[in-house]
Parts: C-alpha cells; sequence; structure tokens
C-alpha cells in the first residue's frame, strides 16, 4: 500500500510545475528559463506597463508545485536590470496548488518612489532541487489605490491553499524543499491519528523528499 502511496505521490508534480505570475501580467514564462535570474530569462522591460498602487495592490500567481516558497522583490527604476534590492514580501511558504492571490503587496515606506515613478517586480520561488524559479513584471507606481472591484478581480485562491509559515529568513532560491527545517514540516503537517500512520507519513516523506508532508495530506 505504501508503495502504491508513493507510485501516486510521484506522478503528481509532473504535470504542474514551476508557477506564472499572471497579475499584474508577466514579461513572459519560459520552462526552459523559469529559473533564470532575474525574470526566468526575460530581460526585457515590458513596453505595456501595469499602473500599481504604492499602497498595496494583489499578486496573482499561479502555483504549480505542492508546496511553495516564496518572496517578493521591487526594483527602482526604468530598466532596472537586476537591481531588485527591495524587499516587498519577505519569504513565506504556501501549501496547495492552483490560483494564488498574495493580497496588499504595497511599496515599504522610506523607498523613494511617487505617482508616475517606474519600477518592476519580481517574485521569487524556490525549484525542486536548488536554486530558484522567477517572473517579472513591469510596473507604473501609482499614489490612486485600485476600487474593490479591480482589487478582487485580481485576487482570487484556489480551495485548499494557504499559507503556512510566514517570515521565513533568507530568499526562496536558497531553500529547496528537500532541506526544510523539521520545524517547518512538522508545523505544516496534520496531527496523524495513530502513532502507526505516523510512521508511515514519515517513512512516505522521506522517501518522497521534496514532495514531503504536505503531499500526502492530498490522499
Ligand atoms: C537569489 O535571489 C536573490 C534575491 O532576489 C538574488 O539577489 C540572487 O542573485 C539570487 N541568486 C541566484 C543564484 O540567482
Ligand atoms: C488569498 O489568500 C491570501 C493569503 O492568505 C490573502 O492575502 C488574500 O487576501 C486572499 N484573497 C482572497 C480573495 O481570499
Ligand atoms: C526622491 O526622488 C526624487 C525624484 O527622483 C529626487 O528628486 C529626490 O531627491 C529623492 N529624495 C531623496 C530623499 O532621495
Ligand atoms: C513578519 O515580520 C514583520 C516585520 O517584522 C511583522 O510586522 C509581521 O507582523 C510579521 N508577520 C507575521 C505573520 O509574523
Amino acid at each position: 500500500m505504501l508503495a502504491n502511496t508513493v507510485l501516486a505521490l510521484s506522478l503528481l508534480p509532473v504535470s504542474f510545475a514551476h508557477f506564472t505570475l499572471d497579475w499584474p501580467k508577466a514579461r513572459g514564462s519560459a520552462e526552459n528559463t523559469a529559473g533564470d535570474f532575474p525574470c526566468g530569462g526575460y530581460a526585457d522591460v515590458q513596453q505595456q506597463r501595469t499602473d500599481f498602487p504604492i499602497s498595496g495592490a494583489p499578486l496573482q500567481l499561479n502555483l504549480g508545485h505542492e508546496q511553495t516558497n516564496i518572496a517578493v522583490y521591487m526594483a527602482v527604476g526604468d530598466n532596472p536590470g537586476s537591481g531588485f534590492s527591495v524587499v516587498m514580501r519577505p519569504q513565506f511558504q504556501v501549501q496547495g496548488l492552483g490560483d494564488f492571490c498574495i493580497g496588499q503587496i504595497s511599496v515599504p515606506s522610506g523607498v523613494n518612489v511617487s505617482d508616475g515613478t517606474k519600477a518592476s517586480i519580481q517574485v521569487v520561488s524556490n525549484a525542486h532541487a536548488n536554486g530558484g524559479l522567477y517572473q517579472c513584471t513591469d510596473v507604473t507606481l501609482r499614489s490612486a489605490s485600485l476600487s474593490t472591484s479591480d482589487y478582487d478581480s485580481h485576487c482570487k485562491n484556489g480551495t485548499n491553499i494557504e499559507i503556512s509559515q510566514q517570515n521565513i529568513s533568507g530568499n526562496p532560491n536558497g531553500t529547496s524543499t528537500e532541506d526544510h527545517s523539521p520545524s517547518g514540516s512538522a508545523g505544516a503537517a496534520t496531527p496523524s491519528p495513530t502513532p502507526g500512520a505516523a510512521s508511515h507519513v514519515k517513512a512516505a516523506s522521506w522517501a518522497m523528499g521534496f514532495i514531503g508532508v504536505a503531499g500526502l495530506a492530498l490522499l
């Protein structure tokens, strides 16, 4: 039974890969360059920028891994290259697949921007092995905020997708899912009803490595 479970789990992540930034519209995404820093291989700034409120707006993502570490960075300027030095959202961890909205991403106070300042936003996630995955969007910062309906139309969460850990130190591209701290994995796991089940969960988790304990919760 355990072998079947492991087989079923091993098929899960293959059909879903990587993540996409769906709003603001990303520069682009390509499977084979998604792991290239910066911006998943898309070096050119977009002609069509999205207006982005300084006071905060959602980022709409679609996640293809069962467990994802994410952080959001900003670079100020018309064509800032790889200078994503402003942390808009420190690293956190999400459990679940599909639509995920990071609510209220704002320009941190103390960063010198005003209505009309051009900037680029980079979302970084961890990859299966080492390194990260990158998506960028180019924005014009605005002092006006989004209407409730605009906000809501760019902020959707799939079912059973949730933040499992906040304020993790470091960058996601230095976090492989294989070397999460034991406390992180344990915190994400549903308590097991019996000691027997717990040891199966442990064994399968160890065997599967990168899928981790969270993948078992699906079954
Ligand atoms: C990892 O991400 C950080 C923050 O965006 C960046 O400064 C660094 O260059 C990245 N490292 C690699 C190897 O891409
Ligand atoms: C989706 O979940 C994120 C993270 O918990 C939250 O910031 C956002 O407001 C949620 N959006 C909706 C529409 O529920
Ligand atoms: C903020 O940016 C504006 C426009 O680029 C510049 O004129 C001003 O000197 C900057 N202020 C500070 C405190 O850096
Ligand atoms: C994360 O850290 C920031 C800054 O220290 C703090 O304001 C915030 O409340 C923390 N969030 C959580 C969920 O711990």
